[in-house]
């Protein structure tokens, strides 16, 4: 794994935007793998104003997100679907029927799983795949645990990961406890994967990952499965 360490938060969004624009620059119609969370926050910022400039084209891109609370309207302003067109889809020249987000609102969780499974397949899996990692080492909704999906599926989210969102939420009770999510074999199908971590909540789950070895109790560590994976972290991330 490729490791870019960064001064602070703002040389990770610069960073990372960076690496993402260049994959637009060399494919216009390029399969962005998406991800939120507070960590990309600063790195989408950055590709609305290289879009602004002129400096990076939408038009023809498709983007796939990596998960989403289920069940969960659209509309709720903490879905990922609403971040994401906050967030980007709303500021940039981007054509919204090529971004994809699994439904939260779908009546059958499985069944919405699978079609999504199937539909990034058959793009064939996403150019560049950008990724935050839990203060637990997971990956999308993909926890720690004795066994993963390897595929998009339903799933709990851990009481810690409930924890973690709940500063979101007027409270704990409002988190969702479950979600839908890519799986760790679909986000490997990516050509290339971004990881972006920062601050010193992260450093534990950053070096479990940075080991090399793979375990399913930290579900980051499947990156090293992969071939084109680079790390861009904060020094105070790095260095704990
Ligand atoms: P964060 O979440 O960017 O809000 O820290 C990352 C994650 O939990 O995957």
């Amino acid at each position: 794994m490729k490791v870019i360490v960064c001064k602070d938060y703002q040389e990770v969004s610069e960073k990372s935007a960076e690496i993402v624009a260049q994959v637009m620059k060399d494919k216009p119609n390029a399969v962005l793998g998406l991800a939120t969370g507070s960590t990309p926050e600063g790195m989408y910022a950055k590709l609305v104003e290289m879009n602004r400039k002129g400096e990076i084209d939408f038009s023809d891109i498709t983007t796939v997100n990596l998960d989403e609370y289920f069940p969960i309207s659209p509309d709720n302003d903490q879905s990922y679907r609403y971040f994401m067109n906050k967030n980007l889809f709303d500021r940039v020249n981007i054509d919204k029927s090529r971004t994809n987000v699994p439904n939260g609102a779908a009546n059958d969780g499985e069944a919405e799983a699978a079609r999504y499974e199937a539909f990034v397949r058959s793009l064939g899996g996403a150019d560049i795949q950008v990724l935050g990692i839990g203060r637990n080492g997971h990956i999308a909704f993909n926890e720690p645990d004795v066994e993963l999906v390897p595929v998009t599926h339903v799933t709990g989210l851990t009481p810690d990961t409930i924890d973690a969102n709940a500063r979101f939420f007027a409270s704990a009770d409002e988190v969702p406890t479950h979600a839908l999510t890519m799986g760790m074999g679909t986000i490997l199908s990516a050509k290339k994967i971004i990881i972006l971590a920062n601050g010193k909540g992260k450093h534990n789950a950053v070096m479990k990952m940075l080991k090399g070895t793979v375990t399913t109790m930290c579900p980051a560590s499947f990156l090293n499965l992969h071939d084109d994976v680079t790390l861009v972290v904060d020094e105070e991330c790095y260095n704990g």
